[in-house]
């Protein structure tokens, strides 16, 4: 491939015309249907179960790209997804802890960009579901629901799932803090801070790499052991449980000011950078797996790539520096490698790869909803045009 030689300007400046022509052409064509990937036509469908962990992120976008233009389709088809997207939270059961993915980039959008008394009932509603989630002997947010001996448990090498938490979770924590901020009533606040610091005690190596998993004792509280996840294998690193970690872990720093989340953050950054440097900028599906075969995942470098431009925000200067440049590489190397802009054609970029272990490789390198939410995210708070939406 032939060397990029524009700055990170030029680059951000021509990433930026052609998403705003994609965009356009994808809001048109898929409106008010709910995308995870595109089928073999190329194009965007609906999903089938309206409670999917990623059922917010289409939404996201389109706030985000209502932010940057003010162009009233993006926010007509953003509450479009919301209105069908509200069913959820009369099922608690059909529900697991990805709330705040799901009510964040929706709900409380919507609130934050219009005021929209419903969806403010709607966000606080949400994380009311989340904070019921608190498991107060282990002091963690319960991550998946089901029964102690769910396909869940054993598909992740057995376990009973009632007292197991995941890194992911650092990323549902900002809407308890701002339910906190909205009621003023730090009860929310003190379940998500309560959440982060076992995640950082339970989760986070000293080396700043990440167990996936920290089962617990569901009835006593007791820290059990780390279970493997959606990583190479126990002990391994999954690259997006390290970029939900770098993101997360500012984020809770950015609402509450404790610069133990700050540190943590970094660490688990510094840990992703070293990782990224020697692959050419893309990040592995597992910063442990085997030399072959070589796999990536773009949604990894995209979060990664978002939770730097985090840190950069809270550190000086000179420092900033170091965390937007890392930034810069990684979204470079993963939009050279990954990005389709024809905009005949949903999704933005392929490279996503939901799990290690995929026997049928149909989840492996391919395009995944929320690569493009986080490319989206970046480039335009890079440009300065984006909608704070944790
Ligand atoms: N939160 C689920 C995942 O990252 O795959």
């Amino acid at each position: 491939m032939e060397e990029d030689t524009r700055s990170n300007q030029e680059w951000l400046d021509g990433v930026y015309d052609k998403l705003l022509v994609k965009m356009k052409a994808e809001c048109a064509r898929v409106g008010t249907k709910i995308p995870y990937s595109p089928g073999a036509d190329g194009m965007y469908h609906d999903v089938e179960d309206i409670a999917n962990w990623t059922n917010g992120f289409w939404p996201g976008m389109l706030w985000q790209m209502y932010e940057a233009t003010g162009d009233e389709a993006y926010r007509s088809a953003a509450v479009g997804v919301e209105e069908r997207l509200k069913v959820v939270l009369e099922d608690p059961e059909a529900l697991g802890h990805d709330l705040g993915f799901m009510f964040l980039q929706s709900s409380v959008a919507n609130y934050r960009k219009t005021g929209d008394p419903g969806a403010r009932r709607r966000g606080l509603l949400a994380a009311a579901e989340l904070a019921s989630r608190y498991n107060l002997e282990g002091k963690f947010i319960r991550a998946w629901t089901g029964p102690r001996d769910s396909e869940q448990g054993k598909k992740m090498g057995g376990g009973d799932i009632r007292g197991w938490m995941i890194i992911d979770c650092m990323m549902n924590l900002p809407l308890l803090y701002w339910a906190s901020e909205e009621l003023d009533d730090p009860r929310f606040y003190k379940i998500a801070v309560s959440h982060a610091r076992t995640a950082q005690q339970t989760i986070v190596r000293p080396d700043g790499s990440c167990n996936h998993i920290a089962a617990f004792d569901p009835d006593t509280g007791e820290y059990l052991n780390n279970p493997g996840g959606q990583g190479y294998r126990q002990g391994s690193s999954w690259s997006r449980g390290q970029s939900w970690a770098v993101y997360g872990f500012a984020l809770s720093y950015r609402h509450t000011g404790d610069k133990s989340f700050l540190d943590t953050a970094k660490q688990c950054a510094h840990y992703c950078i070293a990782n990224m440097a020697v692959t050419g900028w893309l990040p592995l599906v597992d910063y442990r797996q085997p030399a072959q075969p070589v796999k990536y995942d773009s949604t990894a470098a995209m979060i990664t790539a978002c939770g730097l431009l985090e840190i950069a925000g809270h550190v000086e200067e000179n420092e900033a520096r170091f965390y937007t440049e890392a930034a810069y590489r990684i979204l470079r190397a993963g939009e050279a490698r990954f990005a389709d802009w024809d905009p005949g054609r949903d999704s933005i970029l392929t490279g996503g790869t939901y799990f290690y272990h995929d026997p049928t490789g149909e989840n492996t390198e391919v395009p995944i909803i929320y690569a493009d939410y986080f490319l989206i995210e970046a480039v335009l708070r890079l440009k300065g045009k984006g909608l704070f939406e944790w």
